[in-house]
């Protein structure tokens, strides 16, 4: 019954402080966790819940819980949305030489660059990475955009633990997302990097890029962006929002996932829906109001670019001193569809996950919206992708060809009001 303890440390705003203890167990039918907050983090008056619905910070009373995972579940949720995803362990696992790392292995080998304010270490100490392909560092920290995107599309043909290897598994592994990407930064502010894969169909990269500047044209909060072309190689950039640049260094500020805010498995996505969000939200929301708006005009806004990776990973919310905010927007990207009908991944309103603007009006009300204003903001989403969406795909430099593609993804940003139901006038 292999056993893996760690000290979880939590960053804050004077650096980095034990918050408590982990183990994670791995065994053949089933693996679990626990975890125990350390008391003087729980004295902290700055203390923040390593995960606010699994880990909930017990009261004065309640200083010696010990947390077990519910059934099912390998890790708490707030601990795993600290660890990569599959661009992360899929280089992990080219390091490791084709061995499977464990879950405790990859959670102690992600870097600094993870999301989020959550660290790791053996000891109380201070964090410390521990990467199970030995010499795994490379030379330097900050790699330039050029050498990243050469070692992005080298590492994906080529079988051995070699320079470029060492610089993704240094500044890429620790990210999230199952995308080539790596983190980088401009004048000290942290970004991330986002490349193209080598099996890509589509221009990924521009595509994001377009679909992003459109959000925010349409008045999501949207951080910004930028995009690099280096040896004709695209890099799509987005600026980091858990990391902000001050006189004393770089802050961290704690994330979850859509995943965690929900206590949801992976497993039982489908299961969810943008009602439930917007109910987290109001439990542990600090603006749940402006909050829930945004978060049912994101959901319209996917409706009409028919971005249906929409899952609760694709969703994140940020600590404020007060409790937590929606996270501004990311991974944003239309996909092509045969056919008409379409679904998102979590429920939209009363027709279930069908990706209709009629269905989003008619589940306004868990947002707070009344009719009228749930159809006023869907018009305006409507007006602004069917007048600009072209526009923005011709600024990011896709062509004539790759726009006559994509048409199908803002179908009915384009016929829009013909498509609304009568029933709710305004
Ligand atoms: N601007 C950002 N600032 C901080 N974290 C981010 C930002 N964008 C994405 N992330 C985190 O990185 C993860 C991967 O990014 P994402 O764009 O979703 O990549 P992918 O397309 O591979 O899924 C996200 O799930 C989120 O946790
Ligand atoms: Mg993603």
């Amino acid at each position: 019954m292999p056993t893996q303890g760690t000290i979880v440390f939590m960053h804050l705003p004077g650096g980095p402080v034990p918050a408590g203890q982990l183990t994670m167990t791995s065994e053949p039918r089933a693996s679990f966790a626990t975890f125990a907050y350390g008391r003087r983090y729980l004295e902290r008056p700055d203390r923040v819940a390593v995960d606010p619905v699994q880990l909930p910070l017990p009261d004065a009373g309640g200083r010696d819980v010990v947390f077990r995972t519910e059934e099912g579940f390998s890790n708490f949720n707030g601990i795993r949305d600290a660890a990569p995803d599959g661009w992360g362990r899929y280089l992990m696992y080219k390091a490791l030489d084709d061995r499977e790392p464990s879950e405790a292995e990859i959670l102690l080998a992600s870097g600094d660059y993870r999301v989020g304010a959550l660290a790791f270490g053996p000891t109380p100490r201070a964090p410390e990475r521990l990467t199970p392909w030995g010499e795994g560092a490379a030379p330097g920290e900050h790699f330039t955009l050029e050498e990243l995107a050469a070692a992005v599309e080298q590492v994906q043909s080529v079988d051995e633990l070699d320079d470029n290897l060492r610089r993704l598994l240094t500044a890429g592994s620790s990210l999230g997302g199952a995308r080539p990407k790596a983190a980088t930064q401009i004048d000290g502010q942290p970004w991330i990097a986002k490349f193209t894969a080598n099996d890509d169909n589509y221009r990924i990269c521009r595509i994001e890029l377009a679909t992003m500047r459109l959000a925010r044209r349409c008045g999501l909060n949207v951080p910004n962006l930028d995009f690099r072309e280096i040896l004709g190689r695209d890099i799509y950039m987005i600026e980091r929002f858990d990391r902000a640049l001050t006189p004393d260094g770089v802050r961290r500020h704690p994330f979850a996932s859509g995943l965690t805010m929900l206590g949801a498995h992976e497993s039982d996505v489908g299961r969810h829906s943008y009602a439930d969000l917007a109910a987290a939200l109001r439990q542990y929301g600090s603006d749940p109001r402006g909050d829930l708006v945004e978060l049912y005009r994101r959901m319209v806004f996917n409706i009409l670019v028919t971005n249906d990776d929409d899952h609760l990973r694709n969703h994140g919310f940020l600590w404020e001193p007060r409790g937590w905010r929606l996270s501004p927007l990311y991974d944003v990207v239309p996909k092509p569809q045969v056919g008409h009908e379409r679904t998102l991944v979590l429920g939209v309103g009363p027709q279930g996950r069908a990706a209709t603007l009629n269905n989003a009006i008619a589940g306004a009300a868990a947002f707070g919206l009344a009719p009228a204003d749930a159809r006023r903001e869907a018009l305006a989403l409507v007006d602004t992708v069917r007048d600009d969406w072209r526009a923005s795909f011709v600024e990011a430099g896709l062509s004539e060809g790759e726009i006559r593609r994509f048409a199908t993804c803002f179908r009915q940003a384009d016929l829009g009001r013909e498509l609304l139901a009568d029933e709710v006038e305004l």
